[in-house]
């Protein structure tokens, strides 16, 4: 079948986007001013099957829609469309295995792949509405598995393949997928992770998954069960179907993404079709000014919504050549991130902190060994970029010549919301500052009370106004969405954050004002690691929290009370690391692990973690005179006493 007549009832709608819009102010003035006309104008960055009525439907706040009753697809976008506009054969992916292996696939080769796959997705029974999880390392096949769920408006839940059987088993629950899309195992640091075994393991704890497709990438023995697993080369039988995209409307689902908070199971972002879609690729534009021929690398890893927006859909909608990297950013050697760049003239990095923290203690002489001169752009993201990393970024990898463009944003955000705007006019940065919001977007600092704060006073993040990006809600949760994002705030996005605005407007974020943890650029919750530990046969109690690491940004610190009859367990410390592992992934293992004889409590039984963190970390505990019941402050205070007399660190 010819390419003309696949699209026929394509019909690309709105203005054809011009590039080069004008200034910063002028363009953030006027998405401010006049939104609708505005991001009717960005809306034309993707082709439309049927035009919206309404660029924003507000009236059932916090349920905000965007571009309601538009119809696109976002393979469509990412894919069909470019075949018919010149990129034919253009490298969608360089992809690069962990041993050095290399394989290009064009848009044209990307297509049939996805097409191949959608077509066996429908021969396996899988329909519009149902969900699949993806879990999956960095291979070609995970982008190929998420834009054939996206062709068919089967919405995928991407679970990062560093996670363990429960983490896993928890999310297939919450999203009721019939199907998972695995791999035999994973390459890590030379090393063999069994991902198969694992999806084994997590389908023991579940109910709805009837299918599992296995994609043959280790070589890894694997156990087929005959009724349930297939492998991904057997359903691919025909590179030449055409699978006619499925027209979705711009608010039913793309993709579920899981992340944590600070009570309870992680939350299920659900993120749309067309304002998610209009968002990543005005916001890639916007920050990192790419052009037709560069090379992008995003060096996430595609489980996280870093990989999703940036790996997948923004690159892909701007019919972008990515480089895609199976392995870790230090294996072989020190000098992988720098080889390939070299190799591969990439033009445009995008990574994180604790990456760059990471290399930046192997010393100058790694990136001194290659030509980096092809970078123009570095990014960020994931966490605050200290000044002496930025610098070193800057320096000694973009050689004074490339802006940092420092990327601040959230799973919840769909993609950047505060970034130095290169497309647009690219201010004077300050190394640490996220500089400007992006289009559209209209933060505000705000005190405890909701009170605005003035320039340089700290306060707490939160935004004024949806934009497009913003998730639709928390799958099965709506109540959960409403309370936690826009109740301590009405009317605002609170998004659990510390940022100050200097004097001449610069954003600065200052991690997280709750319990959550960054640990190397990834939200962690502290009650999960807690639910392991106490899951455990032996633990009665814990207590767990964020210590600053130089490196990582934050660790994990555990402080456990055993249980009377599990006193003298031998090996406890490690035979609780093993479990955390399996359970919920290897990032999730605490740094270090206490076992203590009892927790500072308030008199209701509640464990004061603030107390036990500020002890810990050699703090004053402060405000515990502040307590509600005074009487529980002695308590405290000798609880403390024993705790700190009996911490011994394991
Ligand atoms: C949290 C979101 C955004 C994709 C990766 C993480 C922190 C993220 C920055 C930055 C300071 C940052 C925030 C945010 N964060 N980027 N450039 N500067 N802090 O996504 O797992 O949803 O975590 O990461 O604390 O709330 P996530």
């Amino acid at each position: 079948m010819a390419e003309e007549d696949r699209s026929k009832d394509v019909l690309p709608t709105s203005e054809v986007y011009h590039p080069g819009i004008g200034s910063y102010q002028q363009v953030y003035r006027e998405s401010l001013e006049s939104p609708e006309d505005f991001w009717s104008k960005q809306a034309g960055i993707l082709d439309w099957h049927k035009r919206w009525d309404k660029v924003l439907d507000d009236s059932n706040p916090p349920f905000y829609r965007w571009f309601v009753n538009g119809k696109l697809n976002a393979s469509y976008n990412a894919l069909d469309r470019h075949l018919l506009h010149g990129r034919r054969n253009k490298a969608a992916y360089i992809w690069i295995a962990e041993n050095g292996d290399e394989k290009i696939v064009t848009y044209d080769g990307l297509y049939r792949r996805v097409n191949n796959f959608a077509r066996a997705l429908i021969d396996l029974g899988m329909k519009k509405g149902d969900r699949v999880i993806i879990y999956l390392p960095m291979i070609l096949e995970a982008p190929v598995a998420m834009l054939a769920a996206a062709r068919l408006g089967i919405v995928f839940s991407f679970v990062f393949a560093g996670f363990g059987a429960g983490a896993l088993a928890e999310r297939i629950n919450d999203s009721g997928a019939k199907m998972v899309i695995t791999a035999d195992g994973a390459f890590r640091n030379g090393k063999v992770v069994e991902l198969k075994k694992i999806v084994d393991e997590a389908l023991e704890s579940t109910s709805t998954v009837t299918t599992v497709v296995v994609v043959k990438r280790t070589g890894t023995d694997v156990q087929m069960d005959e009724e349930r697993d297939i492998w991904w080369h057997d359903v691919m039988k025909d590179s030449s179907t055409y699978v006619e995209p499925e027209w979705m409307d711009s608010n039913d689902p793309l993709y579920i993404l899981y992340t944590s908070g600070t009570t309870g199971k992680p939350k299920g972002a659900v993120h749309g079709n067309g304002g998610y879609s209009v968002w990543v690729a005005n916001t890639l534009r916007w920050a990192f000014d790419p052009r037709e021929d560069d090379r992008w690398w995003c060096a996430a890893d595609i489980g996280w919504v870093t990989g999703h927006s940036y790996i997948v859909f923004a690159p892909l909608f701007l019919g972008l050549t990515s480089i895609m990297y199976e392995g870790s950013i230090t294996y072989p050697a020190p000098d992988r991130l720098w080889e390939i760049i070299d190799r591969y003239r990439v033009n445009l990095l995008y990574t994180s902190p604790t990456a760059i923290r990471t290399l930046m203690r192997f010393g100058e002489k790694y990136p001194k060994m290659h030509d980096l001169s092809s970078l123009r752009v570095l990014g960020t993201v994931g966490e605050p970029i200290n000044p002496a990393a930025w610098k070193w970024y800057y320096e000694h990898i973009g050689h004074s010549n490339c802006p940092i463009i420092d990327t601040y944003w959230q799973t919840e955000t769909g993609g950047f919301m505060i970034a130095p705007p290169l497309a647009l006019g690219l201010p004077p940065l300050k190394p640490g500052s996220a500089t400007f919001p992006m289009p559209g977007v209209d933060p505000v600092i705000l005190d405890e009370h909701g009170k605005e704060l003035k320039a340089e006073e700290k306060g707490y993040i939160a935004y004024r106004r949806p934009w497009p990006g913003m998730f639709l809600t928390l799958n099965n949760d709506p109540e959960r969405f409403k309370k936690v994002y826009f109740e301590k705030y009405p009317g605002k996005y609170f998004c659990g954050d510390y940022a100050i605005r200097d004097s001449d407007g610069y954003y600065w974020l200052l991690g997280r004002a709750d319990e959550v943890l960054n640990v190397a650029g990834h939200r962690l919750g502290t009650i999960e690691v807690e639910d392991a530990l106490i899951s455990s046969k032996e633990v009665a109690e814990s207590a767990v929290f964020g210590k600053p690491d130089p490196v990582k940004g934050e660790v994990i610190v555990a402080f456990v009370v055993l249980k009377e009859q599990y006193q003298d367990e031998p090996d406890i410390v490690a035979k609780l690391r093993k479990r955390i592992r399996e359970d919920l992934g290897p990032i999730y293992v605490p740094e270090e692990i206490h076992i203590v004889k009892t927790l500072p409590k308030t008199r209701s039984g509640k464990i004061m973690r603030r107390v036990v963190k500020a002890v810990a970390l050699n703090q004053l505990p402060g405000d515990i005179s502040t307590l509600e019941n005074s009487a529980s402050v002695d308590e405290v205070k000798a609880a403390i006493e024993i705790f700190s007399k009996e911490t011994r660190k394991k």
